[in-house]
C-alpha cells in the first residue's frame, strides 16, 4: 500500500510506475496545512488522468477533529468518484465517524448519479481511542474494506518512549512492544472479514529494518503493509508473499487432500512425514491464495 503525498505532482507521477497493490494519495499528514486546497486539485486530476490499471485507487482524507474532512470528501469525489476504490479515514476513534462518512459518501454518490456504495471506507487506528473502540469500528459500515495500523500517531497517543516508528522501545526487552496492538486489530479485522494493514516504517535507506518489521506483521497473519520508497515496494511484495517453498508445500496439501477424501475417502492421511485433515486444508488454503495472487507458479506436484 503505497502512500504518496498529494501535494507533490512528481510523486504523483512516479508512483504510477511502481508494482504496488494499492496506492493513496494523501491530504492528511503527508501535505501540509496551507498546500491542502492544492493537493485536493492535484488528487482529482491525478486519479482521472493518471493510469493506476492494476492497483486499488485511495485517497486519504483529513481526520475529522479537523476543519478540512468534509471538503476532502466532497472535492475528490464529486471530481473524480469514478476513478476512486477506497476513501481512507485516518485517527478514527468510534464507529460514529465511519458512518457520518458513510452517509456523505451516499448522499454524493445519489447527487452526482454514481452507483450507490461502490466506494470503499478503509479506517486508520491511531490511538488507544480507536483501539479500545475497534470491534464497533470494524463493524460500523458495509462499506468498510480495511482496517489500518497508523504506528506514529499510535505511538504518540499512548506515550510510547521511542522516536523511532516501528522498532522497540529503548529499555523494552521482553518481547514485541507491538504485539498486542496488532493482535488486537488482527482480530477485529478478520471478526468483520476485513483486510488489515500495517503502517509505515519511516527509516527509509533501513530496508532490511523495514523488512524485519513487516515480517512481523506478516507472520500474525496482516495482509499487507505501507510503503513510502520505491525499496520499500520491493521488500514488502517479497514478505507478504509466500516462498515457494511454503507455496508448494500448500499446494501439494490441497492436491493430496483432495486425492484421499474423494478417491480413498479418508480425512486424515499422512502425507511424508506429516499428518493431514480438514484443517490443514484450510490453512493451505490461505498461503495457496497469497501465492496465486503473488504469481508464483508450481514447481512440484502430488503422486499418490
Ligand atoms: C500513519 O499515519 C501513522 O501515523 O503511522
Ligand atoms: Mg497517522
Amino acid at each position: 500500500m503505497l502512500s504518496v503525498p498529494g501535494s507533490n505532482p512528481r510523486f504523483l507521477e512516479k508512483a504510477q510506475t511502481l508494482p504496488a497493490d494499492e496506492v493513496f494519495l494523501d491530504l492528511e499528514d503527508s501535505v501540509a496545512p496551507l498546500a491542502k486546497d492544492e493537493a485536493r486539485k492535484n488528487v482529482v486530476a491525478a486519479l482521472r488522468e493518471g493510469d493506476w490499471t492494476g492497483r486499488t485507487r485511495a485517497v486519504r482524507v483529513n481526520d475529522l477533529t479537523t476543519m478540512w474532512t468534509y471538503r476532502d470528501v466532497i472535492e475528490v469525489v464529486e471530481g473524480a468518484g469514478e476513478f476512486l476504490d477506497c476513501l481512507i479515514l485516518p485517527k478514527v476513534q468510534d464507529p460514529t465517524e465511519v458512518i457520518w462518512l458513510d452517509t456523505l459518501l451516499t448522499q454524493i454518490e445519489k447527487a452526482m448519479g454514481y452507483e450507490i456504495g461502490r466506494i470503499g471506507i478503509e479506517a486508520q487506528i491511531e490511538n488507544a481511542r480507536g483501539l479500545v473502540n475497534v470491534d464497533a469500528i470494524a463493524g460500523s459500515s458495509r462499506r468498510l474494506e480495511t482496517l489500518v495500523f497508523g504506528p506514529a500517531d499510535f505511538m504518540a497517543s499512548i506515550n510510547m518512549r521511542t522516536l523511532v516508528v516501528g522498532e522497540q522501545p529503548p529499555g523494552y526487552v521482553e518481547g514485541d512492544a507491538y504485539h498486542y496492538i496488532l493482535m488486537r486489530l488482527l482480530m477485529a479485522a478478520r471478526m468483520h472479514d476485513l483486510q488489515v494493514i500495517d503502517g509505515p516504517y519511516l527509516q527509509i535507506k533501513d530496508v532490511e529494518g523495514y523488512r524485519r518489521v513487516a515480517r512481523r506483521a506478516a507472520a500474525l497473519g496482516f495482509d499487507g503493509k505501507w510503503v513510502l520508497h520505491p525499496l520499500q515496494v520491493e521488500a514488502a511484495n517479497e514478505v507478504f508473499s509466500p516462498t515457494q517453498e511454503d507455496y508448494d508445500h500448500a499446494e501439494l496439501i490441497l492436491e493430496a487432500y483432495e486425492h484421499y477424501t474423494t478417491v480413498e475417502r479418508r480425512g486424515a492421511v499422512m502425507l511424508g512425514d506429516e499428518m493431514i485433515d480438514e484443517a490443514s486444508r484450510k490453512m493451505a488454503l490461505v498461503v495457496a491464495a497469497k501465492g496465486r495472487a503473488a504469481g508464483l507458479s508450481r514447481t512440484t506436484s502430488f503422486t499418490p
